[in-house]
């Protein structure tokens, strides 16, 4: 299996590229430097793997970039700025593409952009397929499972001892707007800026009572609601993930160094938790919950794990949104060498 990797020379491109070497899958370096390429292919061990040059202006060169790659994952960021043309070259070319993206409203528009393409090249095409948007989506899946039309469904993260990196930080910076207000909410039918949060608490996994949580631009907010049938759903974070994101400024970004991201030591100690609770419209619940850590490396997991399954069991075809695209829980399972434990509680009747 070859597998291309735009972006391969950014932060979370290498780890990818470590993942495919890692899994016994060929690479192909892709992006618009072929010395920075070189480097990073020499970087993961594989001096000898191919690398392909295109500029994200230059459709042609892109596509042909794909050609002949089973798969790609796009590592371009910002998403915001560099996603889509990769996702329209991939299609063009053919061939199936996941990318690690986060940005919520880049995600929404390639799901309500790009999908009739998709479809009629005959290939699937699955953004966000990272650390907690990914797991997000299928637990959203699972725990809307029987319980009929939801009211509502929101999806809370938090995380501690997490480092960005300089790419997440100027993804933050770029789509500062989105990051303060909190993304698009899913709203009876609509996507709608600005609303207020429904819920401004979450009990989270563990703890002995609430606390406080913001609106959050989750694309788990967005994906959802295509695979399940609800009236709302809204993303939700700690007030200290939103800050984070919410705060970061052009001076944070100028003094990280370029393509730079958290040490192993530091990916080692980062834990986050993401909760997904439903609520049906005849007043049941049901609450999903998942942990993990090291964000940067589970991301490059998650994303050539997704890859793969797109190449070896092709599925349905369009924009799709991971539950979409695979088996939610045989998917999850597949992610406990990583780490990742989850569970589906039970529903309760009120
Ligand atoms: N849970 C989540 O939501 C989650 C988790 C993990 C990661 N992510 C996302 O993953 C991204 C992480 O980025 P990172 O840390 O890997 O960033 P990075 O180290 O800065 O790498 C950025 C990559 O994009 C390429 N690029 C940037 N501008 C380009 C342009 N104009 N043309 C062609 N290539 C261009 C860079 O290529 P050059 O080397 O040529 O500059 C580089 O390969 C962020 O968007 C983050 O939000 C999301």
């Amino acid at each position: 299996m070859r597998i291309a990797v735009y972006g391969a020379t950014g932060f979370v491109g290498g780890l990818v590229v470590a993942e495919l070497l890692q899994r016994g899958v060929d690479p192909v370096l892709v992006g618009r430097d072929r010395g920075r390429l070189r480097a990073a292919a020499a970087a993961a061990g594989a001096p000898d793997a191919e690398v392909r040059v295109a500029e994200l202006d230059d459709g042609l060169a892109l596509r042909g970039a794909f050609d002949g790659a089973d798969g790609v994952v796009g590592c371009a960021s910002p998403f915001t700025l560099h996603g889509e043309a990769v996702v329209r070259a991939a299609i063009a070319a053919g061939v199936p593409l996941v990318d690690v993206a986060g940005e919520e409203e880049y995600v929404l528009g390639v799901l309500e952009r790009c999908g009739q393409d998709a479809a009629s090249a005959g290939v699937a095409v699955v953004p966000a397929a990272n650390n907690d948007c990914l797991p997000g989506d299928l637990l959203g899946h699972l725990v809307a499972d029987g319980l009929g039309e939801l009211e509502t469904i929101s999806v809370a993260f938090t995380a501690t001892d997490t480092e960005g990196s300089r790419g997440t930080v100027l993804m933050a910076l770029t789509t500062q707007e989105t990051m303060r207000t909190g993304g698009p909410v899913y709203e009876r039918g609509s996507y709608v800026r600005g609303a207020p949060a429904r819920r401004t608490e979450v009990r989270w996994p563990g703890a002995a009572a609430a606390s406080p949580v913001v609106r959050f631009a989750l694309p788990p907010a967005v994906t959802i609601p295509r695979h399940v049938t609800t009236r709302h759903a809204e993303g939700l974070a700690s007030p200290e993930v939103h800050a984070f994101f919410a705060g970061a400024g052009p001076d944070l970004v100028a003094s990280m160094p370029l393509r730079g991201g958290p040490d192993p030591q530091s990916r080692a100690r980062s834990r986050y938790t993401l909760v997904v609770d439903a609520l049906g419209v005849d007043g049941r619940s049901r609450r999903a919950t998942l942990e993990g850590g090291d964000v940067y490396g589970t991301t490059s997991v998650i994303a050539v794990e997704a890859v793969r399954r797109l190449v070896d069991r092709p599925g349905p075809v369009g924009a799709l949104t991971p539950a979409q695209a695979f088996d939610a829980g045989d998917f999850l399972d597949a992610l406990a060498p990583a780490g990742l434990t989850w569970h589906v509680e039970d529903p309760v009747t009120p």
